[in-house]
């Protein structure tokens, strides 16, 4: 190589490595919201539906063409799952104060309303971060998946948010001690909520005291602390990357196909046991859990809300979980990232012989690359789609043949 070119091509590379470094410059974010001119309704009726909701299409039948429409379609689908399964997603609180404690736990007072609650989350710096902060996973319940030491780690302690022990746990936890007893959000969404807290902490502080870059943030947990993974990522938008593990059904899955599976012998988790087991969702979801098919929204919508950003979604093949349900969920959600023209900003693996939550080596190089460009900010993601669930049992064409002729849509770089 010519001696000029090649210094050419150290500087270049030094001065892209300068602009990687550098906090949130070349990740995708989602920081565009719907024109307030173009808002949705607020309420939506129920459908009649076998394949799983056109996101292409708006309720009122209009098409989705535009990135503007995308980002209201995105609004519309937030709204839905929320009147339909999870429950409302409170707005910000009224105040919130954060101080740190020592160099490992942050604490938080949040005050809604008239109510006032304190509350302490343990952090783990990454090592060496300067005044810019550095990247950090947020563990739903704790982290189990291999996080490089590179990173920070931040514990959310869910249960203490919003209680998770049976349908009858509904309405325990700081969130509900926030916003009534009575507060419409199943555990998961809650969450979501709770997480948003400590991402406003971490923003409050700032990176030269928490050592953590809250512009490089990941969420990860495992099966039903994997199905709340996958609602923050898809409710907090400012969540980079999003690593949700082993969610099935409620998660990755989709209500229908999970149905579909059911019928056919499976024992797979569905929407009617799924209320009777936990506090997960809304007690409002209850009133579908029979009839899936009168969901406007179902879970392919999930990857639809964390899009444009990093998601790795990965499965297991225990029967439970539905990997039928999760490989053609993800796929028509894979789709929509396609649509946007940032395909591989998605990616899913389901690995099959293994124990419920014990992380496949075979994903270390994976994980590895989607945690390096979205969360470190250097190389690139690694094309993802892998799966033991037999094509033939998808039935792709079921599930997304009803669809509109998918769009091509590029989506304005956040400011
Ligand atoms: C759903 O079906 C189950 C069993 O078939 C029944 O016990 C339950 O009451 C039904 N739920 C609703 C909301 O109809």
């Amino acid at each position: 190589m010519h001696p000029t070119t090649s210094t050419l091509l150290l500087l270049l590379l030094a001065i892209s490595g300068l602009a990687l470094a550098a906090p949130g410059t070349t990740l995708p974010r989602q920081a565009a919201a719907c024109p307030a001119a173009t808002t949705t309704t607020t309420t939506y009726e129920a459908v009649d539906n076998k394949g799983l909701p056109d996101p292409w299409k708006f309720a009122n039948g209009n098409p989705v063409a535009t990135a503007d429409d995308f980002l209201c379609r995105q609004a519309e689908m937030s709204k839905m799952l929320q009147q339909f399964e999870l429950g409302d997603l409170p707005p910000p609180p009224d105040s919130l104060t954060a101080t740190m404690s020592g160099s490992s736990s942050m604490s938080l007072t949040i005050k809604v309303g008239s109510n006032t609650k304190t509350i302490s989350v343990s952090i783990t710096k990454p090592p060496g971060s300067n005044a810019a902060g550095g990247p950090a996973m947020i563990g739903v319940g704790g982290v189990s998946i291999p996080v490089p030491a590179a990173l920070g780690r931040i514990t959310f302690g869910n249960d203490a948010c919003a209680a998770q022990s049976n349908p009858a746990s509904h309405g325990s936890g700081w969130f509900f001690d926030l916003h009534g007893k009575a507060h419409s959000a199943g555990a998961t969404l809650a969450w979501a909520w709770c997480v948003g807290r400590i991402i406003d902490g971490l923003e409050k502080l700032g990176p030269a005291k928490t050592g953590i870059d809250p512009a490089r943030l990941g969420v990860s947990g495992c099966s039903r602390n994997g199905k709340g993974a996958f609602m923050v990522g898809a409710f907090e938008k400012r969540i980079a990357l999003t690593v949700p593990q082993e969610s099935g059904s409620g998660g990755a899955a989709c209500w229908r196909i999970s149905d579909s599976e059911k019928d056919k012998g499976q024992n797979i988790q569905t929407a009617r046991q799924i209320v009777r087991e936990n506090a997960w969702f809304s007690p409002k979801f209850t009133t579908y859990v029979n009839k899936t098919t009168s969901l406007p929204a179902d879970h392919h919508f999930l990857a639809a809300l964390v899009a444009p950003r990093g998601l790795l979604v990965l499965e297991n093949d225990i029967d439970w979980l539905g990997p039928v349900s999760t490989t053609a969920c993800m796929k028509a959600g894979r789709s929509i990232y396609e649509a946007l023209g940032v395909k591989g900003n998605m990616g899913f693996s389901l690995v099959g012989g293994h124990g419920h939550c014990s992380f496949p080596s075979s994903d270390n190089a994976n994980l590895l690359s989607f945690i390096n460009r979205f969360l470190v900010g250097t190389g690139t993601a690694n094309e993802v789609e892998q799966t033991t669930a037999k094509d033939a049992a998808l039935e792709m064409s079921s599930w997304v043949g009803g669809w509109s002729a998918q769009p091509k849509i590029t989506l304005p770089a956040a400011a």
